[in-house]
C-alpha cells in the first residue's frame, strides 16, 4: 500500500425527505443568493422544483436560475451560467440534478473567479484558485460528483470532452435523498449502476500490490450495486435498494478507493469520454461497451486480479486462473446484457470507420493508463475489441 492523504470536506445529508433542509443549510453557510442550476424538465415534472423553491423562500434565500443543462453537458451552457452568476452577484451555486448539472455547476463556480476562459482549466493550462461555494441536491446517483472535485464538460466547438479536478470545487453540502430517485427512468438507473461499477473497477485494476482493504471494499460495493440494481428493475420504489445503490455510488468516487493506490487506471473513462463526446450516447452505455474490451486488452497482464474479481464477484473458481479471468470478463458482459445495456459498438450502430474518429479524439490526451500505456494504436485496438 502506498502512503496517502485522504481529505474530503463535503457534508452529506442522506435520507428520506431531506430535500427541504437545503434552505437551512444555505443559511448556515451564510449564503443569501444562489444560482440555481438544473437540467431540462425532470425537476419540474416530479415536483422537486416547487419543494426547493419553497425551502429557499422560507429561509429568505434569493435565487436566479440556469436551466436546460443537458446530459454530456456543454461549455457554452457553462459560460451562460458564469455570466448569469456574475451579472447577479450570487454568493453560491445550488446544483439540482445528476453529474451533468453538478459538473457544470463546478465549472461555473470556478469560472466565476477565473480570469479568462474556464476551458483553460480543462486544458490544464491554468489552475483553479478560487470557486463559489457549491451545494447540491442529487437526483441521479452515478458519477460521485456530489462528493468529489471532478468536472467533465464537452467543448461544443471542438468536441473535446475533458475534465478537471480541483479541491476548490468539492461541494460544501450534498443532499442525497434516495426517494427522489424513484422517478428515474429504468435506463438511467442502469446507467448509474454501470458508471458506479466502472469507477470501482478503475481503482481496482491498478498495479499497486497489497491493498486488501481497498479491494475488499471495492468488491463489496460491486456486489451491492448488482443486487440493488436487480431489485430496482423489479420495483423502482424499493427504497432500501435505492438507498444501497445511492450510497455505493457516492463511495465509489469520493476518494476512498484511490487511497494507497496509484490513482487507478482510468483508460476506459478516457476512451468513453470521446465516445460520448462524438456520439452523444450516455456515459453508462459507453462504459458497458468499452470497459469489458479494455479488460480483455489487459487480460494477460492482469490475470491475478481478474482471477480474484471473477471469484469475489461471480463465484467463479475452476482452479485455472487464466480461464477464470476470461470467464470473469464474460460474466460481467452477461450481467450488463441482462440489465439491458449494450455491450458492443455494432449494437448501437457505431461503424468501424467511426471508431477511427473516436481513437483520434481520445489520443489528444494520450498516452494514458497505468496497467498499460495507451496511445492511438492501442486505443483503436480496444475500440475494435468492443466492436
Ligand atoms: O435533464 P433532465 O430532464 O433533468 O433529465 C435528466 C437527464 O436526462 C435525468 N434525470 C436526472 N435525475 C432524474 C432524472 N429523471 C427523472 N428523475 C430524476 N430524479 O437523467 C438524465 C441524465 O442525467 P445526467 O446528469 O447526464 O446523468 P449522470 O449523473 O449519469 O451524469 C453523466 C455525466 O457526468 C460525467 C459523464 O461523463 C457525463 O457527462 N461524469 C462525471 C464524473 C464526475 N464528476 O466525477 C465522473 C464520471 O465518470 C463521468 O465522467
Ligand atoms: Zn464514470
Amino acid at each position: 500500500m502506498k502512503d496517502f492523504i485522504f481529505e474530503n470536506k463535503t457534508k452529506i445529508i442522506f435520507g428520506e425527505d431531506k430535500v427541504e433542509l437545503i434552505g437551512k443549510e444555505l443559511r448556515k453557510g451564510n449564503i443569501k443568493k444562489v444560482l440555481l442550476v438544473y437540467g431540462r424538465n425532470s425537476i419540474k415534472k416530479t415536483g422537486l422544483y416547487d419543494r426547493i423553491i419553497n425551502s429557499l423562500k422560507n429561509k429568505n434565500i434569493d435565487f436566479v436560475e440556469l436551466s436546460g443543462v443537458k446530459p454530456n453537458p456543454i461549455l457554452s451552457k457553462v459560460q451562460e451560467g458564469i455570466n448569469i452568476a456574475k451579472d447577479n452577484n450570487v454568493k453560491g451555486i445550488l446544483a439540482v440534478g445528476g453529474g451533468s448539472v453538478i459538473d457544470s455547476s463546478k465549472a461555473i463556480a470556478a469560472g466565476f473567479y477565473h480570469n479568462g476562459d474556464i476551458w483553460e482549466a480543462f486544458e490544464k493550462k491554468s489552475k483553479i484558485t478560487k470557486a463559489l461555494p457549491i451545494y447540491t441536491i442529487l437526483t441521479l446517483s452515478a458519477t460521485g460528483s456530489e462528493m468529489n472535485g471532478n468536472a467533465v464538460v464537452t467543448n461544443d466547438q471542438t468536441n473535446q470532452k475533458w475534465d478537471f479536478f480541483s479541491k476548490k470545487v468539492y461541494p460544501q453540502v450534498s443532499i442525497i435523498d434516495p426517494k427522489i430517485q424513484s422517478t428515474l427512468p429504468k435506463k438511467q438507473t442502469i446507467n448509474g449502476a454501470v458508471d458506479t461499477i466502472s469507477h470501482v473497477m478503475e481503482f481496482y485494476f491498478d498495479p499497486t500490490k497489497n491493498t486488501m482493504i481497498q479491494d475488499e471494499i471495492s468488491e463489496g460495493i460491486i456486489r451491492t450495486v448488482m443486487k440493488s440494481t436487480e431489485k430496482l428493475l423489479q420495483d423502482e420504489n424499493d427504497y432500501e435498494s435505492r438507498a444501497e445503490l445511492c450510497w455505493s455510488s457516492t463511495l465509489a468516487l469520493n476518494g476512498l478507493l484511490s487511497t494507497g493506490k496509484m490513482g487507478g487506471d482510468w483508460s476506459s473513462h478516457m476512451i468513453e469520454h470521446s465516445v460520448s463526446a462524438i456520439h452523444d450516447i450516455s456515459h453508462g452505455e459507453g462504459l458497458a461497451i468499452v470497459f469489458p474490451a479494455w479488460l480483455k486488452y489487459i487480460q494477460d497482464d492482469g490475470v491475478e486480479k481478474l482471477d480474484r474479481f471473477a471469484e469475489k464477484i461471480f463465484g467463479i473458481d475452476t482452479g485455472n486462473p487464466k480461464f477464470d479471468a476470461e470467464l470473469g470478463i464474460t460474466a460481467l458482459k452477461d450481467w450488463y446484457r441482462k440489465i439491458g445495456q449494450p455491450v458492443s459498438f455494432s449494437e448501437i450502430k457505431i461503424t468501424k470507420e467511426q471508431l477511427i474518429k473516436i481513437a483520434e479524439n481520445a489520443s489528444q490526451i494520450a498516452p494514458f493508463g497505468k496497467m498499460k500505456k495507451l496511445d492511438y494504436k492501442e486505443i483503436l485496438e480496444i475500440l475494435n475489441i468492443a466492436y
